[in-house]
């Protein structure tokens, strides 16, 4: 048994292949000790069949309890319907920061030896679902209007959450990623506060620059290694965040951590996967890497680099791999290969 006093902390198994992939890692939880007390919950269309709701009360209540969650992918409504749970949860914890590490578990892909930082700001922005319809001639959506909301101190949150960061891990570079060239005051405001931020009480600990969206992206894809950590805002974050999980092999291996002041909720980058839950072949490691941030979270690093290495001997060592990966591993195969690696260490 564990000898670490439990630490209680919410599951939400979610929609599609959330109950199969998280099965997967609290099976590695499990050979782990990890000494997670889980109160499950449900969201998302799971939460709409259980209570009538994407995030039922007792959902809220949990997480304002344990303060620290991991979550399976939640559906949301294309177009209309209901608001997405996701973005819910990060409103009423204040998730403020999105982090997104990417590094490359597959030696010898189209792009080696990547290890990037992505920093989403999380609740502000185009986000913030300011949007409506102007009606014309008839049309009910003759005119869509949204409005975007940064603000000083959104962005001095988040960019001082990067910055920290970016010392405490010895990262070498932060790039700012705005586009202050169009929307001079929703992203300029971003841009501004990081550059004088970082010549105010940053210089010199690492390099800062800053590049254009546009550009950031075309760069990423012709040579990632010229970055090592990015800040944005949040809708260029969402993008960003997916195109450096296919430098490293797709949705499968990214993992994320959305954190607050108050809580940390930690999730697969990935969605629900409409298209192969059930059958049992999903990759559960976005959602095992967000456990192993979970446990770096709450001070138990040893098991989170324990995690990451039976990961990496599982893929590299045993070559054991699903589907999306090249491989011909079913999600229980990968798992019990990757519980026999945690076991003789
Ligand atoms: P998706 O990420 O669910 O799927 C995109 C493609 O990647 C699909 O072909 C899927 O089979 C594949 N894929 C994703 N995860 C995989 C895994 N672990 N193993 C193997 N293949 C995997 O994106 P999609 O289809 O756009 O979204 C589906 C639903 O998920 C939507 O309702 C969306 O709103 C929701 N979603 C939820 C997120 C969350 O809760 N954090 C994030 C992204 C989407």
């Amino acid at each position: 048994m564990s000898q670490h006093p439990p630490i209680p902390a919410t599951l939400i198994p979610g929609d599609g292949i959330g109950p199969e992939i998280m099965d997967a890692t609290l099976a590695a939880l499990d050979a782990l000790e990890a000494p997670f007390q889980w109160d499950t919950q449900a969201a998302g269309l799971a939460g709409v069949a259980a209570a009538g709701d994407p995030l039922p009360a007792a959902t809220l209540e949990s997480i304002h309890r344990t303060h620290l969650a991991l979550k399976g992918p939640l559906e949301t409504p294309v177009g209309g319907g209901y608001r997405s749970s996701n973005v819910r949860l990060r409103e009423e914890f204040k998730l403020f920061a999105n982090l997104r590490p990417v590094r490359t578990l597959i030696p010898g892909g189209r792009y080696d030896n990547i290890d990037l930082v992505l920093v989403r700001e999380n609740l502000e922005g185009l986000y913030m679902g300011y949007e409506h319809y102007i009606p014309i001639d008839g049309d009910p959506h003759a005119v869509a209007i949204a409005t975007g909301v940064n603000t000083r101190q959104g962005s001095r949150h988040i960019l001082e959450f990067a910055f920290d960061y970016a010392v405490a891990k010895g990262r070498k570079q932060v790039s700012i990623v705005h586009k202050a060239n169009i929307m001079k005051a929703l992203t300029g405001i971003f841009l501004e506060t990081g550059r004088d931020m970082y010549a105010e009480r940053y210089a010199g600990k690492f390099d800062c620059n800053d590049v254009i969206i546009d550009a950031c992206a075309m760069k990423l894809v012709m040579n990632p290694w010229q970055f090592d950590m990015l800040v944005t805002t949040n809708l260029f974050g969402d993008i960003l965040s997916d195109l450096i999980a296919g430098l490293v092999g797709g949705l499968g291996m990214a993992p994320g951590a959305n954190i607050g002041e108050h809580a940390a909720i930690f999730e697969a980058v990935h969605g629900s996967a409409p298209d192969i839950t059930g059958k049992g072949i999903a990759n559960p490691i976005a959602l095992m890497l967000a456990a192993a941030m979970m446990l770096d979270h709450v001070g138990l690093a040893d098991k989170g680099e324990r995690l990451r290495t039976a990961i990496d001997q599982t893929l590299n060592t045993d070559k054991v791999r699903t589907g999306d990966l090249g491989g011909s591993a079913n999600t229980k195969v990968f798992t019990d290969a990757l519980v026999a690696r945690i076991r003789n260490g």
